[in-house]
């Protein structure tokens, strides 16, 4: 059953229905099946939600379909809730004990990050990683125009923030990725340029712009064609209205070795650029690379809705201290501090609990 049928609620629509799963449908708006979860007939024999609403009322849909189903399979959009809702959404937990909920985690599922991971893997027990960047870059003042994209409480962190940690917990060690999560970075900006420099640790910097400001062309740029380089590389600038998306992680180890993740970068030159991906080792004679086609977010919520069918009674995977060090990063730069104490406590109290 899928719980709001707006932009991506429609993408799971489509996903599950190709995937020959029987699909009903909830929404507000016009043209679902039912208009609310409660009127939806029989809802404890539904095999398994999804809730893609809007991010503040994912609590309440959640609440109320466990108030039918208290064992409900759920797939949460991302992000779970708002930071200030989070004690709720963990008290929702400890009441249904029976509850299964999974937040969407798309590139925790995505074979180009299991591919990126792997090569790290590999070469970085012999060459330890010295730096890691990830960068996320669209234009997206058009659709903050439209009214999508606009968060008030993660800001800019909770529109690629979540994407982007899924990338760095894959290629850092457990330990050194909660210590990064309770970690106050060096210094976060405001297009959203998070730097992380501390002992224990490889040098991390996350990068996010909605204004299409891109960071690191020299990064990720090679493998892109020739007019995607000129056309935005260069000038280091996507335009107003471009879909073109500059999204990489690059691993640096000691050597001076790269290994680079790069997303569809062959964006003008196929006509399937959206589902082909690059990863890319350099530094080393002769330069490898292996290119892995999949639609990332089909697999995930496939794989997904298949976890959450074999999940155990009372298996919850919200990632609380992900929303907390986003909703520290948006505070940040709303108000120019990172918070120390309180947030810096909770880091420590849940940072089990990534
Ligand atoms: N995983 C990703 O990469 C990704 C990308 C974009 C958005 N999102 C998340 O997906 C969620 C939905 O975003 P969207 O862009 O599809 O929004 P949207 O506005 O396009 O769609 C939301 C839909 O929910 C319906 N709705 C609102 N309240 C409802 C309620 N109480 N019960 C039933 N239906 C209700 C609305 O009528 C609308 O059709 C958000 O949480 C957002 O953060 C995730």
């Amino acid at each position: 059953m899928i719980v709001g049928l707006g932009k991506i609620g429609s993408l799971y629509a489509e996903c599950y229905g190709q995937a020959g799963h029987r699909i009903g449908t909830v929404d507000i708006g016009n043209g679902a099946d039912w208009d609310r979860v409660a009127r939806v007939p029989d809802p404890s024999g539904i095999d398994a939600w999804v809730v893609a609403t809007p991010t503040a009322t994912h609590l309440s849909v959640v609440d109320e379909i466990l108030r039918h189903q208290p064992d409900a399979r759920i797939l949460l959009e991302k992000p779970a809730c708002y930071p200030d809702e989070l004690d709720g959404l963990d008290r929702t937990v400890r009441r249904n004990p029976r509850a299964r909920i999974l937040v969407n985690d798309v590139y925790s599922h995505s074979e180009a990050v299991r591919r990126f991971a792997t090569s790290v893997r590999q070469l970085g027990e012999f060459d330890p990683i010295r730096k890691i960047t990830v960068e996320f870059t669209k234009n997206r003042e058009l659709d903050i125009a439209n009214g999508r994209f606009v968060d008030t409480r993660y800001g800019e962190a909770g529109y690629e923030g979540f994407h982007m940690l899924s990338i760095l917990r894959s290629v850092l060690p457990a330990d050194q990725y909660r210590t990064y999560l309770r970690t106050i970075p060096s210094s976060v900006t405001a297009e959203m340029r998070v730097r992380t420099s501390v002992a224990g640790l490889p040098d991390i910097e996350l990068y996010t712009s909605s204004t299409g400001a891109i960071a690191y062309p020299g990064l990720a740029g090679f493998a892109f064609p020739e007019a995607v380089s000129r056309n935005y590389l260069t000038p280091a600038v996507i335009p107003y209205g471009s879909e073109f998306r500059y999204r990489f992680a690059d691993v640096e180890l000691r050597s001076g070795q790269h290994v680079t993740l790069v997303f569809e970068p062959f964006y003008g030159a196929e006509p399937d650029h959206k589902n082909i991906h690059a990863v890319h080792v350099r530094g080393t004679a002769p330069a490898r690379h292996f290119l892995v086609a999949v639609n990332h977010f089909k697999e995930a919520l496939l794989t997904q809705l298949n976890l959450l069918q074999h999940l155990g009674e009372g298996t919850s995977l919200v990632r609380p201290a992900e929303h907390r060090f986003l909703a520290a990063l948006g505070s940040a730069m709303f108000t120019g501090t990172f918070p120390q104490t309180t947030e810096n406590e909770k880091f420590a109290r849940i940072g089990s609990e990534t």
